[in-house]
């Protein structure tokens, strides 16, 4: 028996890293999956996001492993199109029990226009928002929604312009939102039931870390800093020795806990999954 038979859930991002990886983990437990992913470049983002092939790969892994997908290519920017993918998948499933609003970006680099921070804000904020208004009419007790903040959320910043552009700016600035946003609707469902969490990843080992502009972000001394120049200053974001990264399983092994029953009277957390990173920005505040 699985924690999650019988359990439908919505993820976005799902067609590669992070969201990939929930999607399965959520399917081994026995959820079905409606799966959404953009499959297309932002211009401001200057790595690639993921390819229509990419979301191909994840229903295959899905299928695998005996469970149902519905698979949608839709931009958590676009309410209209969110709502499209989450009918299709109440049609096939007939409900609708987890959100993961995992979809994310990070338009860093001091050569981003402004529209950088509003593209950062729009995807990873106002995108999880429209991606719980898609799935809220369809939730009912006992459900449980997940938002993908990051370690960002908790970082203080210098006054003056961000070193990463105005797109590293909406990064922090979005996830600082999200977490805000968490910690509101929690509140406003807990009476029906209806769970609310984020979780805060720092580092973790997928296309959007593993990427010339993060590379740059973390070595900005360097001109076209690699991957191993990059990896002498991943660790300093955490405070376990010496960790450069944690990888998808971690963060996924979080969303299971806050997608199934372990977790039913947690609602409103903010769990970070961040090697002790926080820790290193934080005193304690009760
Ligand atoms: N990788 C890290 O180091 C790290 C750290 C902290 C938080 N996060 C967060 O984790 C989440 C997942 O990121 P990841 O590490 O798997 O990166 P990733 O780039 O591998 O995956 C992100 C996925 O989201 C999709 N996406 C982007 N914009 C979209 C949109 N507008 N609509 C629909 N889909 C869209 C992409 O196509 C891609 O498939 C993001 O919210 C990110 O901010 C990542």
């Amino acid at each position: 028996m699985g924690k999650l038979d019988n359990k439908v859930a919505l993820v976005s991002g799902a067609a590669r890293g992070q969201g990939r990886n929930h999607a399965l983990r959520l399917a081994e437990e026995g959820a079905d999956i409606v799966a959404v992913d953009l499959c297309q470049d932002i211009a401001t983002v200057h790595y690639p996001l993921s390819r229509p092939e990419d979301l191909d790969e994840t229903v295959r892994l899905i299928e695998k492993l005996d469970r149902r997908v519905v698979a949608r290519q839709a931009d958590v920017r676009d309410p209209v199109a969110l709502s499209s993918a989450v009918n299709d998948g109440i049609a096939e499933f007939g409900r609708l029990d987890i959100v993961v609003a995992n979809a994310g970006i990070a338009p860093l680099g001091a050569d981003v226009p402004p529209i950088g921070f509003m593209d950062a804000v729009n995807v990873n904020f106002i995108g999880v928002a429209n991606t719980v208004t898609a799935a809220l009419q369809h939730l009912g007790k006992g459900s449980s929604i997940i938002c993908t903040g990051s370690l960002a959320a908790f970082l203080t910043r210098d006054a003056g312009p961000d070193a990463n552009g105005p797109g590293g700016a909406g990064y922090t600035s979005s996830k600082k939102y999200l977490a805000q946003f968490v910690h509101d609707l929690a509140l406003q469902l807990a009476p029906h039931n209806i769970r609310v969490n984020a979780v805060h990843p720092t580092n973790c080992d997928t296309d959007m870390l593993q990427s010339a502009p993060m590379y740059k972000s973390f070595r900005p001394d360097l001109a076209e800093p690699t991957r191993e120049d990059a990896l002498e200053t991943f660790p300093m974001m955490n405070a376990l020795g010496g960790v450069p990264w944690v990888e998808v399983d971690d963060v996924s092994n979080a969303v299971l806990f806050l997608a199934c029953d372990d977790s039913r009277f947690v609602t409103g957390l903010q769990l970070r999954v961040d090697a002790g990173g926080y820790l290193k920005v934080r005193d304690y505040t009760p």
